[in-house]
């Protein structure tokens, strides 16, 4: 399975309009089971907000994308996953949904998505949608009606619970971990429940008819043409509708009492059957549960739900790798990986927009070794076990802004919490410096394209800030120089494709109690890759009982290597044994 093989199927498939089948990028192999496209492919997340303004209004939007179709494509990426471009009052920054099947006016219209999703096909990549179904916005027509009325036939679209039963038992809300995520509307004396913000109630998926409208949003979509669905918040979908009281502490163990609700798998099976099986589609869960176990229950292809899940308990996992320590980190990875060993698949992540930037969490943004540890962590993604989604910016090496000041903030997640807070007489101060290193729009900064005004991402004043340090962090730059972390990332994808031992193969822990590197073995039909990655500024060493005198060096972020085992600070290095 050479890098022709994997071009030559492409060509053919796009000429024969075949994009759409189930067959995979890489040759069929017969002792590879279970082959499948989405296994394959690399994932590129696009944060349409910040990626490209066309039109000068200081938002990001759809024909920005479609005029940077050209460097996505130069990634060597195979999809995209879009976060949300539906209509949207934007309390969430999209996440609350107004009317599914229109496109946000700040993004562009209906004809411009086509537009792009044709100009992504004919470039052979594929399109993934984010579907926020566990809430909508209540700016939705489904909620106005449900909140008009007790009697309206849309009130069981949502959760409420009248007033005259007292309170109903506490709920937390993600937005602000003290704020309770029943809502009192007097319109009808009653409580609505929203566990993200209180413009987003959580629909009520016991009632079969917003199942059914949910399907139909998916079909209207896929329909279309487009190639999948990321289901944001999924896990969350069913509740306890008995409403008991939960323990005490329950916060910190939100997942086991929010996630997977008594009939979630239910649920996913039905829309399988519905919908997901009648398309040759991929379908991704945001969170699975709490364990490794929850998680392949999404997954088990046996059980006809999704086709793999992102987990958190890796980013979850605290501030900076610093704290938290490589070896934690390195169990969590292996825990996961050996559940899913013959069953099931994962994708592999380390920041998306939600989490700061991954330079700035997991390896290192001073001018020293930013550039050198992106490539590290870069590495990593490209060749640990599971589907790849990478964040847009982060081949570039973009880093956290770190804010001073609330006011710069336009989340809604940092400013609940700053100003839950402050009414509590909280210690605000210290929460602003926490957030630098955590907050969710330190990767949401817009994208640094060249070092003119705005990093070239607009000409009007951004939505949010620019980093001041595009004049020296953009893509323009990295075109220019072999070295850069963005030409490495071309690279990366490229050794990935030309390896599917790195898709495929079998993942082995090496040197597990090293504090400082992160050492792995992939194999496949009697060949076997060394991953090597030191998370740490120092010189160091691998203790790894291989020889690799001989083994021929696929890709090195720092071009040389010394083959003895010995790295130096954030060096990143893959042997074929
Ligand atoms: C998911 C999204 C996040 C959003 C939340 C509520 O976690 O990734 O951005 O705020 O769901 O929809
Ligand atoms: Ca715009």
């Amino acid at each position: 399975m050479k890098l022709q093989f994997l071009k030559c199927f492409a060509f053919t498939a796009v000429f024969l309009g075949l994009q759409q089948t189930s067959q995979s990028f890489a040759q069929e192999n017969k002792s590879i089971p279970d082959q499948k496209w989405w296994k394959e492919a690399v994932v590129y997340q696009i944060y349409p907000r910040s990626f490209k303004d066309s039109n000068g209004d200081g938002i990001g939007d759809l024909k920005g994308i479609i005029s940077k179709l050209d460097y996505i494509k130069s990634l060597g990426i195979d999809a995209v996953w879009l976060n949300p471009i539906y209509a949207s009052p934007n309390d969430d920054n999209g996440y609350d949904i107004s009317n599914y099947r229109e496109i946000m006016p700040d993004f562009g219209t209906m004809e411009d998505f086509n537009v792009l999703l044709k100009e992504m096909h004919k470039r052979n990549i594929k399109l993934i949608m984010d579907l926020v179904v566990n809430h909508s916005s209540d700016e939705h027509e489904w909620f106005k009606q449900s909140r008009s009325s007790r009697d309206n036939p849309y009130r069981n679209y949502y959760h409420w619970w009248p007033a005259e039963n007292g309170k109903p038992p506490y709920r937390w809300s993600f937005f602000d971990v003290n704020s309770d995520a029943w809502k009192y509307d007097a319109q009808t004396n009653s409580y609505y429940l929203h566990y993200f913000s209180q413009k987003q109630p959580d629909l009520n998926w016991e009632n079969p008819k917003v199942r059914q409208e949910v399907y139909d949003i998916m079909r209207f979509w896929l329909d279309k043409g487009i190639d999948g669905f990321r289901m944001d918040a999924f896990q969350f979908a069913s509740k306890d509708t008995t409403w008991p009281e939960l323990p005490k502490g329950f916060e910190k163990n939100i997942i086991k009492y929010y996630g997977v609700g008594p009939h979630l798998h239910e649920y996913l099976q039905e829309m399988n059957r519905e919908v997901f099986s009648k398309y040759d589609i991929m379908t991704v869960a945001e969170g699975a549960g709490s364990s490794p176990d929850d998680a392949l229950l999404f997954v088990d292809p046996d059980r006809k739900e999704l086709n793999m899940a992102y987990h958190f308990e890796s980013v979850d996992i605290g501030k900076h790798v610093k704290d938290f320590g490589l070896v934690k980190y390195k169990e969590i990875f292996s825990r996961y990986d050996e559940k899913f060993k013959d069953k099931g698949w994962l994708s592999i992540f380390i920041a998306n927009h939600d989490q700061p930037r991954m330079v700035s969490k997991f390896g290192n943004d001073t001018p020293e070794f930013r550039e050198i540890s992106s490539k590290m962590l870069s590495t990593f993604v490209m060749t640990m076990r599971g589907t790849p989604y990478y964040y847009n910016g982060d081949e570039l090496g973009m880093i956290n802004i770190r804010f001073d000041s609330i006011n710069d903030y336009h989340d809604v997640d940092t400013r609940n919490k700053y100003f839950g807070l402050k009414s509590r007489g909280g210690d605000v101060k210290a929460f602003l410096e926490e957030q630098k290193q955590t907050a969710r729009e330190n990767g949401r900064t817009p994208f640094q394209w060249d070092d003119s005004l705005n990093g070239g991402f607009t000409t009007a004043i951004p939505w949010l800030k620019v980093n001041p340090n595009y004049t020296l962090i953009n893509a323009a730059a990295q075109e220019k120089d072999p070295n850069s972390v963005l030409n490495y990332f071309r690279k990366l994808i490229q050794v990935r494709k030309a390896n599917p031992i790195l898709i495929y193969g079998k993942y082995t822990l090496l040197d597990k109690e090293n504090p400082d590197v992160f050492a792995y073995t992939r194999e496949l039909e009697g060949k076997k890759v060394l991953v090597l990655l030191n998370f740490s500024e120092k010189n160091t060493k691998a203790n790894i009982n291989l020889n690799i005198k001989k083994a021929k060096v696929l890709i090195a972020n720092y071009g040389n290597v010394t083959k003895d085992g010995s790295l130096r600070p954030y060096e990143a290095v893959l042997y074929e044994l």
